[in-house]
Formats: C-alpha cells, structure tokens, sequence
C-alpha cells in the first residue's frame, strides 16, 4: 500500500514537471502538482500520531492561508522576489527539523548539522537574494563584504567543529554565524547574477530535503526533494550558459565599479511618437517584439497582445516575440506574462531560434527591455553582461525601444543603442506608449 501510494505520488509529481516544461501544458502541470502536494499532505496527515494532529492541522491552515493571502497580494513583477522567499523557507523548514532532532540520539550529529547548513544557508542566502531583487542598494563595497564574509566563515567552520564535539551549547552560535555568513556571501554578488544564484538556492532547498528525508527514512521525502534539488542544479547550469557565466566568476568575481564607455557628445537620441510607431509597423513585413522587466512593472502584456493581433489581422503583418533566458526577474518571467495574455505560444521563439531573423525584420519592438539588447555585452569586459548573449535587435531596419527614460536597466548599463542612427526612443510607460500604438492602429 506505500509503495504504491508512494509510486503514485511520484508519478505525480513526474506529469507535473513534465508539465511545466511547455507553456502549452504548463497549466495541466501546476494541477499534478496540486493534486501531488495534496495528496502527500493528506497521506502524511493519515500516518501521524492524533497527538499531533490538531497543532499540526493548525500549522497547515495558518501556512495556506498566508501563502493563499500572499499569492493573492503579491503582483506580477514581484513575484520573483516571493519565489526566492519560498525557497528559503524550505530551506528554514529542514534547518528547524535538523534542530530539533539534535537531542536525538538515532541521528548522527554530522548529518544533523549537514541539514542544518544548509538549510540555514538557503534561508539567509535567499533574504539576501530577495533584498537584491527588491533593488536594495549595498552601504558597504562588495570587497568589503567579500573579506568580512571570508572571516565569517573561518568563524562558522571553527564553531561547526565545537558543535559537533560538544552539541548543544555551540549550537546556535554556529547557527547565528552560518545564517550571517548565508547573507555576506550572496549580498556581493553581481544583480545581473541573480538569476543564476536564485536557481542554485532553489536545488539547495531540494537537496536539504532529501537529506531530511534520509535521516527520517522517509523515501517520499527523497524522491520530490531530489526532484527539486536535481531540476534547480539544471536550470542553473542551463542559466549560466545562456548568461555565458561560469559558477566561478558568478561566485568569486562580482562586477566592479562599471565605467561609462559613451561620450556625452553622443549621447542624441532620435525621440518617436506611439503615431510614429504605428505607422513603422503597419507598414511592415516582418515585427519582432521584446519584452523585458519593464513590460512586466507597467503590466503591458494585454496591451501587447491586442497590438500585436492587431498588426496580424488587419495588416498581415508577420509578428513574432522573441524572448531572452533572463529578461524579467526570474526564468520564464516573460513566457508567463505573455501566456497570461493568451498570446499563442507558437509565436514565442526563445534567442537561439530568433536572432538570425533580426536581419530580415522590419521592426523591432523593445518594450521594457535593456540589457537583454545591450551590444555592450560583447564588448565591455567590466560589465556585469560580459558576454552574455543578446538579442541581437539593432540588425532590424529599425528598432523602436519603448521605456520611460535613457535609465540603464538592472546590470546598470548605458546602452549604445538609444543614441543609433535606426533607433527610435518611444519614451513613457510600457503600457501607456502600447495603448497609445493600439489606438493609432485601429484608425
Ligand atoms: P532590464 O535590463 O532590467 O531593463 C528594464 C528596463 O525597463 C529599464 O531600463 C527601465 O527603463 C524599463 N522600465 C521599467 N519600468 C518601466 C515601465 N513601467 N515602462 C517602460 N519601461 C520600464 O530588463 P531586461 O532586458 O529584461 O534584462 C533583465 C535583467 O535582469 C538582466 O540584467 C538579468 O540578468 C537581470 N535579472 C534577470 C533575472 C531573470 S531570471 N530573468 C533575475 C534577476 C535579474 P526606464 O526606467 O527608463 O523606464
């Protein structure tokens, strides 16, 4: 009966990843993966001491109704900072039980404070990582931090060795030490990294419950966390190649202080209007749209869509999206505005497949997008995108950036772009300027 209830679960949770691997099933995977969760929530209850069972029914509805509140409260461009709160609190989850089984003798001490690193690691590292996507400015230079996090951790090793030779009275100075140490070491890395180190704290919080689920025996609990652990430590080997990052420089070398490449006697931008704009694309054979952050912080995907049905249907214009690995705040933050817009998923293209077809477009829509286009990326070795790839939209007949200012965007930036001689600066908010576009179009 637990094997097969087990093997049910798994297989579960298997449909839902596989789900979630296309926009066309993402939707089909997130309800396996409700069905899994409730159905292992509902199995845990079943097999638990009623002792437990009203504190424990207790924890359940307070954590749902706070993650329900949150979900509900939480807007669209945030959302990457809540999801990098949820993997440290699955890290903070292992940590507490790695706690409080320290006065238990069936567990070895080594694998208890194994658990607890990292889940305490997870936890803080994950503040820091929300801090930074909340764009919180550091007071302290990165190589300040870099060293006191160095001493930091020689202080937790040391303790880490007291904890283990003499349990519980260094216990929590080797926890307070190894959660400062989660913060220092994120805090100096580079925001254009952030993706990358988000990923990584994603499997931690995996691999911390599957160390949970050993020493519990619990074969539930190995199986979804290394699931967790395994597909977190492959999105961040598939992010650091689409960023052209190694997890070394990503850790060990945060970008320095950026120098400013373009004179200010370049700087002259061309300055369009939304009419301007909708004139370019009716006229056009060929669009390709790219969004970035700022789509997502003016919530223009609606407007975008209609813009581009628009140009589809009554101008027969071909029009296509071409999406960056890290445009937004977290992997797939575009794909899911776009499907939230019911934009069909066959017109999405990720940069590997598109950017060939910039030399044959018309026109090139940025809307809210910047580093993602920067050709700095090639060039600038002290730039936090250093040979990132890019969307290579300046080879398009013209390119039309719509944002609300010459501002850089997260690596903190100039983009050579702006001020090219085929470059239209469309200035105002993302969703603003699109609804500008749709009305000129309907005329
Ligand atoms: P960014 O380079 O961050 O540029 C976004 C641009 O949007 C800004 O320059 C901003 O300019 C504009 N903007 C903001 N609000 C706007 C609004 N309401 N209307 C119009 N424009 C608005 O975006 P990107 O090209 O998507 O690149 C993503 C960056 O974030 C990369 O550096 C990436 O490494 C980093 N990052 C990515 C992730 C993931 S996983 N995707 C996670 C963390 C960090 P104005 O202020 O002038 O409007």
């Amino acid at each position: 009966m637990i094997k097969a209830l087990t093997a049910l679960i798994y297989s579960m949770f298997i449909f839902a990843i596989n789900g979630l691997s296309t926009p066309h099933k993402a939707y089909r995977g997130n309800i396996w993966a409700m069905f899994a969760m409730g159905t292992a929530i509902l199995w845990g209850l079943y097999e638990l001491n009623p002792e437990y069972l009203a504190p424990t029914i207790t924890a359940l509805t307070a954590g749902a109704l706070t993650g329900i509140i949150a979900a509900h409260k939480i807007s669209m461009p945030n959302l990457p900072q809540m999801i990098a709160l949820l993997n440290g609190l699955g890290g903070l989850a292992a940590g507490l039980i790695g706690i409080t089984e320290t006065s238990n003798a069936d567990y070895h001490p080594l694998l208890l404070l194994f658990i607890i690193s990292i889940g305490f690691i997870t936890f803080t590292g994950s503040i820091a990582a929300f801090l930074k996507l909340a764009g919180t400015r550091l007071l302290i230079s990165k190589d300040t931090l870099q060293a006191v996090s160095l001493i930091v951790l020689v202080l937790t090793v040391i303790s880490g060795f007291y904890a283990y030779n003499n349990s519980s009275e260094y216990l929590w100075g080797f926890i307070v030490l190894l959660s400062l140490w989660g913060l220092l070491f994120i805090l100096p890395i580079g925001g254009a990294d952030m993706p990358i180190i988000i990923s990584i704290l994603n499997s931690f919080s995996g691999w911390s419950t599957v160390l949970v689920g050993f020493s519990f025996n619990n074969t539930l609990l190995i199986i979804v966390g290394t699931l967790i652990g395994a597909s977190g430590t492959i999105l961040s080997y598939i992010m650091t190649k689409a960023m052209n990052r190694s997890l070394r420089k990503v850790i060990f070398s945060p970008p320095q202080t950026i120098t400013d490449d373009i004179p200010n006697e370049n700087k002259t931008i061309h300055q369009g209007s939304p009419q301007d704009a909708a004139f370019l694309m009716e006229n056009a054979n060929k669009v390709i749209i790219v969004p970035g952050y700022g789509m997502a912080a003016a919530g223009a995907q609606h407007e975008l869509a209609n813009m581009a049905k628009i140009l589809k249907n009554k101008y027969k214009v071909d029009v296509k999206f071409a999406i960056h690995p890290v445009a937004g705040r977290m992997p797939g933050h575009m794909n899911v505005l776009l499907a939230e817009a019911d934009i069909n998923p066959d017109d999405v293209f990720e940069l590997k497949d598109i950017n060939q077809e910039f030399q044959t477009a018309d026109v090139a829509y940025v809307i809210g997008a910047n580093d993602t286009t920067n050709p700095l990326a090639k060039t600038k070795s002290d730039s936090p995108i250093y040979q990132m790839p890019i969307l290579e939209v300046e080879q398009a007949r013209k390119v039309l950036f719509a944002k609300r200012s010459l501002a850089a965007g997260y690596s903190g930036i100039d983009n050579p772009l702006f001020y090219a001689d085929n470059t239209l600066m469309l200035l105002g908010d993302a969703k603003e300027v699109t609804k500008q576009i749709v009305a000129n179009l309907e005329e």
